[in-house]
C-alpha cells in the first residue's frame, strides 16, 4: 500500500512536471509571436510614414509604392498573429484587447480592409496618381484608427 501510494505520488509529480513545462513552452510561443506583430506593427508604421513623406513632398509617388504594398501584405499577415492565448493571459507586454478573441472574425474582417485600402493605396502610387493616392491614404490611415478603436489598449 506504502509501496503503491508512493508511485501514484512519483507519477503525480511527473505529472506535475510535465505540465509546467508545456506551460512554459506555450508562453514562449505567445511571447514570440507577441514581440514579431509588435515589430510587423512598426515596420507597418514606418511605411506609412514613408508613403505621407512622399505625398507631402510632392516626390515620385512610384518609389514609395513598395512600403504601401508592405502594408498591404500586412493586412493580409494580421489574421495569423493572433493566435489563441497571445492576450494578456501570455504574461508578457501586449496591447491586445481580449476582444479580439471574443469577435475574431470581425477583428479579422478589419484586418482584411487595412489590405483592400494598402492595395487600392498601392496602385494609385504606381501611377503616380496624387489625388487618388491621397484619398487611398486616408482611407488607409482610417483602416488602422477603426481596428485600434476597439481591439488595441490605449497606450
Ligand atoms: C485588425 C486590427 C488592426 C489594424 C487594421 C491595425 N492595427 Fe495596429 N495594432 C493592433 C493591435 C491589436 C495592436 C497591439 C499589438 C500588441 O501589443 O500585441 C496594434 C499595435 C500597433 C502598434 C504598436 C506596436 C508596438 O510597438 O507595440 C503600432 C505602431 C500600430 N499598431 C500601427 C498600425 C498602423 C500604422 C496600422 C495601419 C496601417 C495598423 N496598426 C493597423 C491592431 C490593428
Amino acid at each position: 500500500m506504502l509501496r503503491l501510494k508512493s508511485i501514484a505520488g512519483s507519477l503525480l509529480l511527473i505529472g506535475l512536471t510535465v505540465t509546467g513545462l508545456s506551460f512554459a513552452q506555450a508562453q514562449t510561443g505567445a511571447a514570440d509571436v507577441i514581440a514579431a506583430r509588435q515589430a510587423g506593427y512598426k515596420a507597418t508604421l514606418a511605411n506609412v510614414g514613408a508613403v505621407k513623406k512622399a505625398l507631402d513632398a510632392g516626390a515620385d509617388l512610384t518609389t514609395v509604392a513598395s512600403n504601401a504594398q508592405g502594408v498591404a501584405d500586412w493586412g493580409h499577415k494580421i489574421p495569423t498573429m493572433f493566435p489563441v492565448g497571445s492576450g494578456t493571459e501570455a504574461g508578457v507586454k501586449t496591447a491586445a484587447l481580449p476582444e479580439i478573441w471574443a469577435s475574431k472574425a470581425d477583428f479579422d474582417k478589419l484586418a482584411g480592409n487595412l489590405a483592400t485600402e494598402a492595395t487600392k493605396l498601392t496602385a494609385a502610387l504606381k501611377a503616380n496618381d496624387k489625388a487618388a493616392a491621397t484619398t487611398a491614404f486616408a482611407a488607409t490611415g482610417a483602416a488602422c484608427g477603426a481596428c485600434h478603436k476597439t481591439y488595441r489598449a490605449k497606450p
